[in-house]
């Protein structure tokens, strides 16, 4: 997520703003910028790259004065780029704002606004914000109106911090639904915002935190909260215990503890704009994809690493099921290697979190060698595998920094269905009915992933028993057959115990005779094509001694009297199932790795983005 830092009081806000900020630099971003009153005039510095990268143009041409605004920006909707970094200046080049989240209905709102006459100077969703208070403040509107009514007319999660020379006395701010928070510490003569604690800790611990679609009108002296409806709010007053450091996780230990939780958020996020739940469609216009093109297409290969392999094998499922298009998945290190068939009507499409991933990278450009069709699916924007892609899926999880991937696994599992709907749509293979379940589907998925992060309590139980096993074996089937791929590796990477994902089908073909109750049986047996299968997998590791540990749909009684331990599910529609089951092995892995005291954000031997061959 983005970071956002706000003064105003007696002290310049420049170096408040940048020590702030760099107080928010774990969270991960490409941008950086800052604006600051200076006497009449709203100054701005800011640019693409690091906070080192905006220190220096402050350094070279230095801004000073109060009230000022600060913004970290992880990219969503437009490339890392001084024209596209916060913060952003209406036409007037009287009113500033800086944002997280995403405008969900930002195109017919750009629309609107230059039909009416207003110029972009960006590609951000975020631009529309500051257009349309000027807009209100063109009727008669004062800053705090004008900023009611607009943030009444966007839609998403936000977290908006706005400021006007014409009225340099206060400093607009609100929170709408989860896009990371807003947080006023409270000082002596002056006030602070920020997206976290950490950026205000050295200033204040007296904080109040904004609750969603609340907003703030703050000056030096007070601070006034009300609803967007306009109904005051009497706020209560934390102190923050924590240190700094610990602040920047919240309540997690670990990072990835922190992003496996996010997968609510991440996951609303990775749909916001694209599904119209009305008609039933889906809509990636960055992928670039055409009716035409859509119909030529004869072959896809999914390409990627890791974690983002397992992902593209569940996405191979999707693809061939829904659309009807033949899929292959080929790891990135042997792609390229292996000669693969291409011509114009093959789709290469690559997922990766971090668009970085050397393997991946070489075997995007042995397709586009061969005259493929490229696509991505990325988290990073701005990244190698984004620019060098034809069209792409942006992940928008925020972004991702325990090494071991979890928002960064299931996002592209809801990508690829989105993808596969689309596609389906445009190839004319799928009926109107078929397709508006299957959107309809995706509405799902935000609380059943909530109710599955609920079962952290019974997991981290199962972990106890399970912290000082030496091997373990993780066997599925069907689309749930790599997510025991993927529960392997998080055991692997972050506790140091092997572990071995397999096709349980293969296991009477040789594997099977490694069961013993020395060796425990991770199952995935939820409710899908597949479970009957499962049933009697379980029941041949059980015949062998086996400990069996399953994943399985909250009531199967089948499972609960076979196994020896359960990490239940809710219900999910069998396409994205894997979604859900995918949750209780990355907290299984999180906990026995965090029992066994080791360094879970950052494994040894591991690289968050491995860069080399
Ligand atoms: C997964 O937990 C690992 N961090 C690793 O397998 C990772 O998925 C792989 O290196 C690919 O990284 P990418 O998604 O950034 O390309």
């Amino acid at each position: 997520m983005c970071g956002i830092v706000g003064y105003i009081g007696p002290q310049d806000a420049t170096p408040i703003i940048l020590n702030g900020l760099k107080r928010l630099e774990y969270r991960g971003y490409d941008s950086a910028g800052l604006a600051v009153l200076n006497g009449d005039r709203i100054e701005i510095r800011r640019d693409a790259g690091k906070l080192s990268r905006l220190a220096e143009l402050v350094n070279g041409s230095p801004i000073s004065g109060s009230p000022g605004i600060g913004h970290t920006r992880w990219a969503t909707h437009g490339a890392p780029s001084a024209r596209n970094a916060h913060p952003h200046l209406g036409a007037s080049g009287r009113v500033v704002v800086v944002h997280n989240g995403i405008v969900e209905n930002f195109l017919e709102l750009k629309d609107e606004l230059t039909a009416e006459g207003t110029q972009f100077n960006s590609d951000t969703d975020t631009e529309t914000i500051v257009h349309l208070v000027e807009h209100h403040q063109a009727a008669g509107l004062d800053l705090t109106e004008a900023a009611r009514r607009t943030f009444n007319q966007i839609l998403g999660a936000h977290g908006i911090v706005l400021l006007s020379a014409d009225e340099p006395d206060k400093i607009v701010c609100a929170r709408i639904g989860n896009a990371g928070g807003v947080v006023i510490g409270l000082g002596e003569n002056e006030n602070f915002i920020a997206s976290d604690i950490p950026a205000i800790l050295e200033h204040t611990r007296k904080v109040i935190f904004l609750e969603s679609r609340q907003m703030a009108v703050i000056t030096k002296e007070a601070v006034r909260i009300e609803t967007l409806e306009g109904l005051p709010v009497q706020p209560e007053v934390h102190t923050i215990a924590w240190d700094a450091v610990s602040a920047e996780k919240g309540e997690y230990r670990h990072f990835m503890q922190k992003e496996i939780h996010e997968q609510v958020r991440a996951l609303t996020d990775t749909l916001a704009g694209r599904v119209d739940f009305n008609d039933g469609r889906i809509r990636l216009p960055e992928l670039n994809l055409t009716p035409e093109l859509a119909k030529r297409i004869r072959r896809i290969y999914i390409t990627a690493c890791g974690t983002a392999a397992y992902a593209g094998m569940v996405g191979k499922t999707l693809i061939e099921k829904i659309a009807r298009v033949p899929v292959e998945v080929v790891i990135g290190s042997e792609f390229r290697y292996s000669d693969p068939i291409i011509d114009e009507d093959t789709v290469v499409l690559a997922i990766s979190q971090s668009g970085e991933t050397a393997d991946t990278l070489a075997a995007m450009e042995e397709g586009r060698k061969k005259g493929a069709v490229l696509w991505s699916i990325v988290n990073a924007i701005g990244s190698q595998a984004m620019r060098m892609a034809d069209g792409y899926i942006s992940m928008q999880t925020g972004p991702e920094i325990g090494v071991a991937s979890t928002k960064a696994f299931t996002a592209p599992l809801v990508d690829q269905y989105m993808l596969a709907i689309l596609l389906a749509d445009l190839r004319g293979t799928i009926d109107d009915a078929t397709r508006r379940a299957l959107v309809a589907d995706l509405r799902l998925v935000p609380d059943l992933v909530s109710r599955t992060l609920n079962s952290e309590p019974e997991i981290e139980r199962v972990a106890l028993k399970l912290k000082d096993i030496h091997s373990c074996l993780y066997l599925g089937r069907g689309i749930n057959m790599p997510i025991a791929y993927e529960g392997a590796l998080k055991l692997k990477e972050i506790s140091y115990i092997h572990a071995e994902g397999y096709p349980a089908g293969e296991m009477k073909h040789g594997p099977i005779a490694l069961i013993d109750e020395d060796m425990p049986v991770l199952c995935l047996t939820p409710k899908d094509p597949w479970h009957e299968k499962m049933i009697s997998q379980i029941q041949q590791a059980k015949a062998r001694g086996g400990v069996v540990i399953a994943v399985a749909t909250e009531g199967d009684e089948l499972v609960e009297g076979l196994a020896d331990h359960i990490l239940w599910v809710p219900e999910t529609p069998w396409m994205l199932s894997p979604v859900v089951t995918v949750i209780p092995l990355q907290i299984l892995a999180y906990h026995i790795a965090a029992i066994r005291g080791l360094d879970v954000d950052q494994p040894r031997n591991l690289a968050k983005s491995v860069t080399v061959e």
